[in-house]
């Protein structure tokens, strides 16, 4: 069937924050902060980013601009919603007005979450699911001390209910943050697992943008690029930390796979992880780097043109796109299947109605039925 103007060209929004990218940029955190209007600034990170350092240099430059701020440091590695109302608690007690997060992942959905409540009050659950937050936060200050993640440019903010054992998400423009100041000198604190997870996080990032029915041209690009630099990075940069470039490239990867899939969205290997982080608290780039063939093999013949360019990025033939896949995986040491996060054939039910439900379902290629779900989770075991 001949390509219309219309297929060819579908109407598509992007949008972004203004981030700075480069070696020096986490010293420039007062400055932007004081151009963010801050009076006291309120500081979210956890206890590892503090042990190595990174926390400790924000504050040198606050200090350098003459900023008060208020350390909160108690976020777990899947941000947990009571830990946002502490935050929120926190932020509101000390009259702080701006936020600055320093850390991967899980310090900046917290503190993208404070942000919400600072303005819009209520409780977090109020504003989960999509577009939901009716006013912008306090502003977002992001510094990335991780390569994976990219929550430093996305309109996504992960958090775990552990009572419900569930993952929810709030994604909402309001919350993609003002300014990120991506540094490529932090990743190289990060140890081999935390990397390689990261990794991982970052490939699927950017291949399920890539396919995603929401792509885009510009979308495209970035997911290509970011695909390309995990490919050519990922063995240097998981094996050789004392050499950080390679880790600066998994970091520059980690940013274009951000701004790729925060504008054209994920797939089902986002819906399927969320569904085991709820329920195991498993770390969210070991689930997707498990996840990842079985949802390639499944999803291929929706988008058999598309994974060919995945394929190519990543240096290989469209019949070695898999077990390409299944190397990086293994290299990350993360050989094992779901069962090794704990998951179990018992289980399978309710990681299948949690993942149904995931709003990053909608826009992969090829909507699965709950059996094909539960065959996908069946066969990672
Ligand atoms: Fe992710």
């Amino acid at each position: 069937m001949a390509e219309t103007t219309e297929t060819l060209f579908p109407m598509r929004k992007f949008f972004a924050p203004e981030f700075v990218f480069g070696v020096g940029a986490l010293d420039l955190a007062g400055r932007y902060a004081r151009n963010l209007g801050a009076s006291r600034v309120f500081l979210v990170s956890d206890p590892g980013v503090r042990e190595a350092g990174w926390v400790r240099d924000v504050e040198a430059s606050l200090e350098a601009e003459e900023l008060p701020w208020v350390l909160f440091d108690q976020v777990s590695p899947n941000p947990q919603m009571e830990e946002v109302e502490a935050g929120t608690r926190a932020f509101e007690e000390h009259r702080c007005d701006m936020i600055c997060a320093v850390g991967g992942g899980s310090p900046i959905d917290c503190a993208k979450a404070v942000s919400v409540l600072s303005t819009n009050g209520g409780n977090i659950r109020d504003y989960l699911g999509v577009d939901q937050v009716p006013q912008p936060g306090c502003p977002l200050l992001m510094i990335p001390t991780t390569a994976g993640s990219a929550a430093e440019v996305s309109q996504f903010a992960i958090l775990s209910d552990p009572r419900a054992r569930r993952k929810c998400g709030i994604i909402s423009k309001l919350i993609v943050p003002d300014v990120a100041l991506v540094d490529p000198r932090t990743p190289c604190s990060l140890d081999t697992h935390q990397a390689a997870g990261g990794a991982m996080d970052t490939l699927t990032h950017a291949a399920e943008a890539y396919v995603s029915n929401a792509h885009s041209p510009v979308t495209d690009l970035l997911a290509l690029e970011a695909i390309r630099l995990v490919g050519a990075h990922f063995e240097e940069g998981i094996a050789h930390p004392a050499r950080p470039e390679h880790r600066g490239h998994l970091l520059k990867a980690s940013l274009l796979s951000g701004l790729a899939f925060s504008n054209a969205s994920l797939g089902l290997v986002h819906a399927m992880a969320h569904a085991l982080g709820g329920m195991l608290d498993s770390i969210h780039g070991d689930s997707n780097a498990l996840l990842l063939d079985g949802v390639v093999r499944f999803n291929l013949s929706s988008a058999t043109s598309r994974y060919a360019r995945v394929a190519e990025a990543l240096g290989v033939s469209p019949e070695g796109l898999i077990p390409r896949l299944r190397e990086l995986r293994g290299l990350a040491g993360l050989g094992e299947g779901i069962a090794s996060l704990g998951a179990t054939e018992a289980i399978i039910p309710d990681l299948v109605a949690r993942a149904m439900a995931d709003p990053c379902l909608v826009t992969n290629p090829r909507q699965p039925r709950p059996d094909e779900v539960a065959q996908l989770f069946r066969e990672a075991l």
